[in-house]
Order: structure tokens, then sequence, then C-alpha cells
């Protein structure tokens, strides 16, 4: 098995520390001596690149956050020529102007060396069948896992998100063992079969590779029992690369492993900024090592973690991601995920895991309604069964989370399905 692996993958900690702290100085100097963004950051905090003496001297450099990246908008932030960038991608974002971020040659193809590690990772094979279900484009998803699938060897189907009915179709016809797609969107595709007939157990497709958004343990295990597939989770974000920043391993499923000799990653107090010991919650940074047309340095996530010690590789690992801050509703002063939610949906199998939920403000108070579709079963059943159920999601909501909620049951495909990132959040506060 390990003579698959690069190398640095079963590196020892000393070796990996060297190249992490050799790297480091390199992308430090080159942010500093490349983007004058940076430049007038580090002196006003009074650091230089020649300060590095050990990695642990990195807290002392100033963070980078999405508000950097606006500012110097659109390509600002690069460390190189112009002429030397080869790809740009871009991440809508909710309001304003979207995240740009630019690649050269050799960062393309650091890419897709990570995303060809990640889809081995996953269990992904030289000679596998691939569909690419992730959607083309300014995302970094399609071309991303496109990329690394193609390094590997392997034949790629590059589908994009959308047009299910397609995708049902080549699944069936092209007989694809993997296939790399949102784990919202992974549902809706299963929905699908069932309608044309398909069984989801018996197809072809044996791993998926899911991310994009978070997604629950108990997401994990639902998409499993409609499925024959092993659910494996891949992380990543525009700023740093795109996907395959970290990867779950297939032998462990213990969480993500991150490609720590590319993407050094730290985790802070959201609030004070401080560095906080291995094995504590809180905001995931990361500093990219060896990144030549945007190098990232200390940037700041928002999504909230742990980093665990290694495991199946010699990196280590986060834990699963359930939630970013942006995602964190406040509500009559309770925080609330909405993977807190998925959670109790799923422990009740007569609901299916597509909700939304709803915050307005009637009056002074907020209020959450949480939308959750039927099962078929239930649709069908008695008045008072679909009252029972009702009442138990609101009052798990009471109990788990210490909200009132109110439980509001849709029919069966009422809830509208996602070929790509799942909108849960509808929040009417900001109108009313
Ligand atoms: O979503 C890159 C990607 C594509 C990752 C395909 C995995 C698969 P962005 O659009 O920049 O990039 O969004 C990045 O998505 O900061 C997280 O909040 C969230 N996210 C990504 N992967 C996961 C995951 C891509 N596995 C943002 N679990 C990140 C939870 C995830 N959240």
């Amino acid at each position: 098995m390990t003579s698959d692996l690069e190398p640095i993958e079963h590196a020892s900690h000393a070796e990996l520390q060297a190249l992490q702290l050799e790297r480091l100085r390199w992308s430090l100097a080159h942010a500093y001596e490349n983007v004058p963004h940076y430049r007038a950051k580090f002196d006003a905090a009074r650091v230089h690149p020649s300060d590095i003496k050990s990695l642990a001297d990195l807290c002392r450099f100033p963070f980078t956050t999405k508000h950097d990246l606006r500012d110097t908008y659109p390509f600002g932030m690069f460390a190189v020529p112009q002429e030397k960038i080869v790809r740009v991608h871009a991440s809508s974002g909710t309001t304003g102007k979207p995240t740009v971020v630019g690649y050269t040659a050799k960062d393309i193809d650091t890419w897709a060396t990570v995303m060809a590690r990640s889809i081995r990772a996953a269990g992904g094979r030289r000679g596998d069948i691939v569909h690419v279900a992730y959607g083309y484009g300014l995302f970094t998803g399609g071309l991303g896992a496109h990329y690394g699938a193609e390094k590997l060897g392997c034949t790629v189907i590059p589908m994009s998100g959308g047009m299910t009915e397609r995708q049902v179709q080549l699944i069936t016809d092209f007989k694809p063992k993997i296939i790399m797609v949102t784990p919202s969107y992974m549902l809706a595709i299963v929905e699908e079969m069932q309608k044309q007939g398909v069984d989801p157990k018996t197809c072809s497709l044996k791993i998926g590779i899911f991310g994009a958004e978070p997604w629950t343990a108990a997401m994990r295990a639902a998409i499993e029992s409609k499925t024959s597939l092993d659910a494996i989770d891949i992380y990543g974000l525009s700023e740093i690369i795109g996907p395959g920043v970290a990867q779950e391993c297939i032998e462990t499923k213990d969480g993500l492993t991150v490609w720590e000799d590319h993407f050094y990653p730290e985790i802070i107090d959201p609030d004070t900024g401080e560095v906080l010991p291995e094995g504590e919650q809180g905001e995931l940074v990361f500093t990219s090592l060896t990144k030549e047309a945007l190098p990232m340095i200390r940037y700041r996530t928002r999504d909230l973690t742990r980093l665990l010690p290694p495991t199946a590789r010699s990196m280590r690992r986060i834990e699963k991601i359930t939630g970013r801050s942006d995602d964190m509703l406040i509500i009559r002063g309770v925080n609330l995920f909405p993977t807190q939610i998925e959670e109790l949906i799923l422990k009740q199998p007569e609901l299916e895991p597509h909700y939304t939920l709803e915050v307005t403000r009637p009056v002074h108070l907020d209020e959450l309604t949480v939308h959750v579709e039927m099962g078929s079963q239930l649709a069908n059943g008695s008045q008072d069964a679909r009252h029972a159920a009702a009442q138990k999601l609101e009052q798990a909501i009471k109990a788990y989370v210490g909200l009132s909620a109110s439980a509001r049951l849709a029919s069966p495909l009422a809830i509208e399905r996602s070929t790509g990132k799942a909108k849960r959040i509808v929040d009417r506060r900001a109108k009313e």
C-alpha cells in the first residue's frame, strides 16, 4: 500500500517539519518581495521573513482575510506578472465582488498533484472511471477534480453539475467507479436513479468523493445506506488552491488529512487570534508553502474544526468540518449551525435529509422554522402521524439545541434540490 504513496505521505515528522520550514521561508519571502500589500502589512506588524527561525514563529505574522482580496480586487495580491498566470477562478460570494484567485503553470501542477493524492487516498486508482459532477467554470470543484483524476491516470467524465436525468443516464452507460460531487447533489442523483428505476445499490459507483459544503456523519450514513458507496470527505477552498487541501483516507474515515507539505494549518481562537494548542476547536488558518501566483499567508478560512494527530499518513488531520462562522445563526442568543438540525432530521427515518432553515423576526424576537421533507410513507400516512413527526423534531431541537423552533413538513420533492452547494439558510430578518 505505502509503495503507491508519494514519499512525503509516509515521511517522518522531522522530515516533514524540515521541508515545511524551508518552504515557509520561501513563501514568506516570495509574498514580501512581490506583493506590495503583504510588504505593507508585514512592515506595519514589524515582522520580516528573515524572522522565521522555526515553524512556531509564523504566529508573529499578520492574518490575511477575504477583505485583503476584496481590497486588491481583482489581481492585486498576485505575486507574479500577469503573463505568468495561466488560469483564474473566482468564488461568487453572497455580496459584493467575487474573490479572484490565480495560478501559474506550476500551481496548476501542484493542484493536480494534491488532487491525485486525494483521489488515491479515497480509494481511486489508475484506470478507474471518474464521473465529475462538481460544477466546471469559475468554481474550482470541476476543473480541480478533473486535473487530479487525469494526473492519477483515471478516465474522466467531465459532466459538471445539473441535468440530473442525464447524469443518471451516463452513470448507467459509462459505469464509473467514482463520483465526485457535493453530498447534497448526490442525494438528488440518487433520487433520480430511483425515479428511473436504476438501483443505486447495484449501479457501478463504489466511491463518492464529497465536499464543498458541510455535511454530517449522519449524512454519510444516510448516503452509504442508500447506495453501495464509501462516502469520503474532501475539503478545500479557492483561496488556498481549490479542492484537495485536505482529504479523508478510505482506510480510516477518521477526519481529513491535511496535505501539509503544501498548506500549513493552524487553529486560532476566532476572537483573539491566538494560536490554540493541537486538539482544541477553533478557526482553521492556512499558509500556502509552495504557491507562486497567489501566496496566502495565515489565511483565515472561517471554518471551524480542530487539528488531530496523523493516522493513515504522516500528516495531521482536521476533524470533519460541520460549520463555518459565516453560516452560524444566532437565534435569541443561541448559536446554531445548519448541520446540527441535519443530524436531528436524520435521526427520524420518516423524514428526508432535504431541509432549509428560515429565520424571521415577526415582532422583536427571531423565529426559526425548519422546513423538511417527508418520506413518501409519511406523506401518504395519517395527519396524526405527520403531526407527531413534526412535534418529535421540535422536541429534539429544544432538547439538543435549546431552541424553540417550528417544524413544517413539506411534500416529497417540494424543497428545491441543489445541483452544487446546498443553500440551507433563508434569513428574512434583514428585510423585515
Ligand atoms: O468549495 C472547493 C471544493 C470543491 C472543495 C470541491 C471540495 C470539493 P470554495 O467555493 O472557495 O471552494 O468554498 C470553500 O467551502 O471554506 C468551507 O466552508 C466549504 N467546504 C469545502 N469543503 C468542505 C467540506 C470549494 N468537505 C468553502 N466540509 C470552505 C465542509 C467544506 N465544508
